[in-house]
């Protein structure tokens, strides 16, 4: 397996694998892989000929006071992880590589990331859309892999793609969750044993706002029962719930049907977000 550090050895590799006729699978990442990234890692090396994993802690998509430099980065780690699942390619770059110092172009989807996480992350999402799409044209992948824990960034990343015209086919893959439901999460680390063992309670939540709207409850109404459940664990403190449109991530509101119910929550300092699909 291959590490570029180079946007110029990661197109001479794409473009060898090309020569081949090989296909070329993506999966961005911010490092610190686990069973969830893993998954992706997975699919792709499954379904495309040559595979390239990015382990890249993009700052642009950090706000002031949050995490970037608390994130965890361990690139030995992660590379023999994804050595160890047949990936070709891990492309590591420094923020100087990525980021030209006199780089002015940001890649904006509106609407999209005005709710859920985007109404407390304010440039989040430029931020991701910006790095993913250069990913997009650094590699040009056929199919680049997204996780759905991730549901918003996901359907901002495909709003992007398409209003782009980007040449790149985009995967949701399922949520992975440990034994007790907690989704994997780079962030989950940051938690102690207490925090952890109340964790679960988010996913908990989530499906029992599941259960009422499958029994006809409006979006409002889920909202109130996932914040009932969450509120029996006194250590969590939500910063958003939400019953949206699984497309337009509209509020439903006093409407029922289809719904991807979301929702952020800090436990002590870790911020902590889960969704949940209810099919129509
Ligand atoms: O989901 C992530 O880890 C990041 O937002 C991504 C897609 C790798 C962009 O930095």
């Amino acid at each position: 397996m291959q590490i570029a550090r180079t946007k110029q050895e990661v197109r001479d590799a794409v473009a060898a694998a090309r020569s081949e006729g090989l296909s070329v699978g993506l999966v961005p990442t911010m490092g610190a892989l686990h069973e969830g990234h893993m998954s992706l890692v997975r699919r792709a090396v499954e379904e495309c000929d040559y595979s390239v994993v990015s382990i890249f802690v993009n700052p642009t998509q950090f706000g002031p006071g949050e995490d970037l430099e608390a994130y965890p980065r361990d690139l030995e780690t992660d590379a023999k992880l994804c050595e160890g699942e047949g990936v070709n390619l891990v492309f590591a770059p420094s923020v100087e590589e990525m980021y030209d110092s006199n780089s002015c172009t940001v890649v904006s989807v509106k609407g999209l990331t005005e709710g859920l996480c985007g109404a407390h992350r304010p440039g989040h999402f430029d931020g991701v859309t910006t790095v993913v799409c250069k990913l997009f044209n650094i590699v040009q992948p056929d199919r680049a892999y997204f996780g759905l824990k991730d549901y918003q960034q996901f359907v901002v990343v495909r709003a992007m793609t398409r209003d782009l015209d980007i040449p790149v086919e985009i995967k949701g893959c399922p949520t992975v969750r440990e034994e007790d439901g907690l989704a994997a999460s780079s962030r989950n680390r940051y938690l102690n044993e207490r925090e952890r063992r109340a964790a679960p309670k988010l996913y908990e939540a989530l499906l029992a706002g599941a259960r009422a709207a499958r029994e006809g409850a409006t979006g409002r109404e889920v909202e109130r029962v996932v914040a009932e459940v969450l509120g029996q664990e006194p250590l969590f403190r939500p910063q958003y719930i939400r019953a949206v449109d699984p497309e337009t991530l509209t509020p439903l509101g006093d409407s029922s049907g289809p719904m991807v119910i979301a929702a952020a929550a800090y436990l002590g300092d870790t911020r902590l977000i889960d969704n949940v699909t209810v099919e129509g």
